[in-house]
């Protein structure tokens, strides 16, 4: 894994959109993306920037069970609102939350992950070292799948919700080995609450108890962190 550090979520940012730059100019077309707080930086540096995005395609890593693209809460009105309304892009995937069959949304998403290899996937990193929404346990081969949320995350992601019990329990979310097919991984994470999982995603053993850690058996990683997240290195 190289590792760059950065002063701050802007220069994160910046750095992230050089790679992302340097990539399309070698001919990436898919790019894998995240939401969360990690990557608006690198939305904002894209938005901003005279970069053309319209034949590009975006394959989004999760999506919140029960809701639709028009509930702002959702990670498809994230997406739109965040980068795809103000730089277009010829497609873009994000799992359909609202699916009837949910089973059979899944072996879709794979579909289309596997007919749109990623070039460039962007991860963010949760606390408890999820990437996508595979929380610790989940084994390090899974593809598409519905997750039951842990307490953790529930309450990491509260603070977008009025109160806790609006935030949706389950999520479908593509697997550790469906993020493996990509073929670059970008993980950004800022501030101390990464610090652990950073340290455990580099230095510890590749386990399903930090689902991040499997990135060890990738060839090519990019870990871009602050000092806060670093400090544990
Ligand atoms: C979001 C996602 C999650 C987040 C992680 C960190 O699509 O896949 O794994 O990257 O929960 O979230 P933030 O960036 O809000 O700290």
């Amino acid at each position: 894994m190289e590792i760059i550090k950065v002063a701050n979520a802007e220069e994160g940012g910046k750095k992230a959109f050089e790679l992302i730059k340097e990539g399309m100019n070698n001919g990436a077309k898919v790019l894998g993306l995240a939401t969360g707080s990690t990557p608006e930086t690198l939305y904002k540096e894209m938005t901003t920037s005279n970069l053309d995005f319209t034949e590009m395609t975006s394959v989004n890593l999760d999506e919140y069970v029960g809701l639709g693209g028009d509930d702002d809460q959702s990670y498809r009105y994230f997406m739109n609102d965040q980068l795809f309304n103000k730089k277009p892009f010829k497609d873009t995937y994000v799992p359909n939350g609202k699916a009837a069959d949910l089973a059979a949304e899944c072996k879709h998403y794979e579909s289309i992950i596997d007919s749109n290899p990623i070039d460039i996937q962007i991860l963010g990193i949760g606390q408890n070292g999820h990437i996508g929404f595979n929380e610790p346990g989940t084994p390090l081969d899974s593809l598409t799948h519905v997750v039951e949320l842990t307490e953790s995350t529930i309450n990491a992601n509260k603070r977008n919700f009025e109160k806790v019990e609006d935030v949706p329990t389950r999520a479908v979310s593509m697997g550790i080995g469906s993020i493996m097919k990509g073929k670059k991984m970008i993980l950004m994470a800022y501030g101390e609450a990464k610090a652990d999982a950073i340290k455990g995603m580099i230095d510890g053993p590749v386990s399903v108890d930090l689902p991040a850690s499997a990135l060890q058996n990738h060839s090519d990683v990019v870990v871009i962190v602050d000092e806060a997240a670093a400090s544990k290195l």
